[in-house]
């Protein structure tokens, strides 16, 4: 077999078609739509059904995936008490990984094949934030509350989070941030959704392969990582001091790089323009003074631009959300796009089965055991 075709990582490779994102230097569609199109007009409700249905809905439309979110929220008496029952100190993603998959053996939606699955994709979608809420109160020794009618689905989160309704400016950055981590193409979690299902598998195993594979820091862990970082720091200068020396020692800095962008993340962009002004607005010019000391040398000396979990991390910081629900809400949004995508491999399926070049031993033969 040919080395020449190997590519660590399958950087380069081409695994499939997808009509569903275009991930290019300097383009992010989402649908064909811009992503800061979507980002300034749309709501996630809105993206959600674009990337489940290839169309951004009618007010109609818009109204009915509203319902059906409202109408799959609640959560069974069943998965409470699994969440109670969860030991504390469970990682809040290993916390969903579990749940979503458990979730799964209360499946409401009959049937097989796209629009039973298209439908399973809203319900699983409406589950995710209640039980990323209904463990973050209980975590807080709070019992979990019902949904509020008539919220948007980020606010609502924060609602079932909090037991408040949302300061509108917080539902309207945690909306945008759904929008933003809505939908990526190829990327390792997205991946792993499509080759579970290129096996014929179901829509949860997927997602629940898929939250395994997002949860590391060089993919959505990397929002965590990324805010972990900066709280090791009480100013600029100390940022400063921390970066010039871990350049040095070609310490990777977490929310910086990507596969494909070189040149910079449209995300990223879209939301430091909103963080900045939140910062202002709250005061926390500190924050941005460190934000800025680690991504100042990181652009300008090494040309490794922030990606969306850069900017994402602090944002969430500075709405009081505590570190390990970052990752969490970066599933409660994806979970569209990797919904989108089991569709799509679903209707042209060949099963992911690619080659490896074997550099282990050569043939030998098996010692009896006392010679061993
Ligand atoms: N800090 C320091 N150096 C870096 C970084 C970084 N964050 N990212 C890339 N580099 C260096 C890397 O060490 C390599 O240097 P050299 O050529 O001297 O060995 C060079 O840049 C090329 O990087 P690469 O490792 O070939 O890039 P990759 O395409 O294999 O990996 C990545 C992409 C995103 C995993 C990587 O940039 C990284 O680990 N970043 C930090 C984790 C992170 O922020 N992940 C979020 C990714 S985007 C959104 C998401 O998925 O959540």
């Amino acid at each position: 077999m040919s080395e020449e075709r190997f590519s660590p990582g399958l950087a380069g490779v081409i695994a499939g078609e997808t009509s569903i994102a275009c991930v290019e230097q300097g383009k992010l569609l989402y649908r064909g739509y811009a992503i800061a199109d979507l980002a300034t007009t749309c709501t996630f409700e809105e993206v959600a059904y674009l990337l489940l249905n290839d169309e951004l809905p009618s007010a109609k439309q818009l109204q009915g995936i509203k319902d059906k979110l409202a109408k799959y929220r609640p959560l069974r008496s069943e998965i409470l008490d699994a969440l109670r029952r969860t030991p504390k100190d469970t990682p809040m993603m290993d916390v969903l990984r579990s749940m979503v998959s458990y979730t799964g053996h209360f499946d409401p939606v009959k049937g097989e094949g796209e629009e039973a699955d298209r439908e399973r994709a809203i319900w699983l979608t409406s589950q995710i934030g209640a039980i990323i809420a209904a463990r973050f109160r209980l975590m807080n020794g709070n019992e979990p509350i019902e949904p509020m009618d008539g919220l948007s689905h980020a606010a609502q989160i924060l609602y079932q989070c909090h037991g408040e309704v949302p300061d509108p400016l917080a539902a309207e950055l945690i909306d945008l941030t759904l929008v933003l981590y809505a939908e990526h193409d190829f990327n390792a979690s997205t991946f792993t959704a499509r080759v579970i299902c290129s096996t014929m598998s179901d829509l949860t195993s997927a997602i629940t392969g898929a939250i395994g594979a997002l949860k590391g820091p060089l993919h959505g862990g990397a929002n965590e990582a990324a805010m972990e970082m900066l709280c090791k720091f009480k100013s600029g200068d100390e940022a400063k001091a921390w970066i010039t020396n871990a350049l040095a020692n070609k310490e990777k800095v977490m929310g910086f790089g990507h596969r494909v962008y070189k040149n910079g993340d449209h995300r990223a962009d879209i939301l430091e323009g909103k963080l900045r002004k939140l910062a202002h607005q709250l005061g926390e010019e500190t924050w941005l003074d460190i934000y800025d000391a680690i991504r100042h040398p990181m652009v300008h000396e090494k040309h490794i631009f922030p990606n969306v979990d850069y900017p994402c991390g602090l944002t969430y910081y500075l709405l009081g959300l505590p570190l390990d629900l970052y990752t969490p809400l970066f599933v409660a949004s994806r979970i569209t796009g990797w919904s989108a995508h089991f569709l799509e491999q679903s209707i042209d399926n060949r099963i992911y089965r690619p080659l490896s070049i074997y550099v282990g031993h050569g043939e030998r033969k098996v010692p009896p055991i006392d010679e061993r």
